[in-house]
């Protein structure tokens, strides 16, 4: 077993997090990865705001077992804040934003007891993560499944690693697009 600060933080057996992945990643895909000791995060995709979603309640309410979490892309969340109160019901361990600005919906996230992980396509980035208190971040290079920036994985973890170290130690920090 490897063990890590991230395992610790999120009580996990295993430092591996299935991604909030739209459309993908519904309750029980995320259950299955909590069970097998992983991170596993209901994808809520677009909150609702494209047709066609799976239904977010019903999906969390299939995640139960273990310590899920829920994701949002957050310029879609923006438009319908409320998806993340009634996700937040469902007493999910983390909230994961990507693409967009996580800080409007930080001081909600923390007051649930939920870490907010953010997800960054680029170094600037950071900072914003950092103002709002993310407990992790999520460094997710251009070889990544689904959408994203255009740094590529290998030279960007360590960048942001670096960075990290100097600007936040206590941060975690998470690769994504292996
Ligand atoms: C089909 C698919 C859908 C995705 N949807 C989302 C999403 O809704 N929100 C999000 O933050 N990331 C999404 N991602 C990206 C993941 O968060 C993560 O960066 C990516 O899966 C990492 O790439 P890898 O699995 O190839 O290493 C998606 C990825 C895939 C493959």
């Amino acid at each position: 077993m490897i063990s890590t600060r991230f395992t610790e933080r999120f009580g996990i057996k295993h430092p591996i997090v299935c991604a909030p992945m739209a459309f993908v990643t519904g309750g029980a895909l995320a259950a299955a990865v909590c069970r097998a000791g992983g991170l596993g995060i209901v994808g809520g995709g677009y909150a609702g705001t494209l047709g066609g979603e799976p239904d977010l309640e019903s999906e969390l309410s299939r995640a139960k077992s273990g310590k899920f979490g829920v994701g949002f892309i957050t310029w879609a969340l923006a438009r319908v804040p409320e998806m993340l109160t009634k996700a937040l019901r469902h007493s999910p361990s983390c909230v994961f934003l990507s693409f967009g600005d996580p800080r409007p919906f930080a001081a909600e996230i923390r007051d649930a007891g939920a870490a907010l992980i953010c997800q960054v396509q680029f170094l600037s980035q950071i900072d914003v993560a950092l103002e709002a208190g993310a407990a992790a971040i999520v460094v997710q290079g251009t070889e990544a499944g689904g959408h994203g920036g255009n740094r590529s994985t290998f030279p960007f973890v360590p960048e942001a690693a670096d960075y990290l170290k100097i600007h936040s130690p206590r941060t975690l920090l998470v690769a994504a697009g292996a």
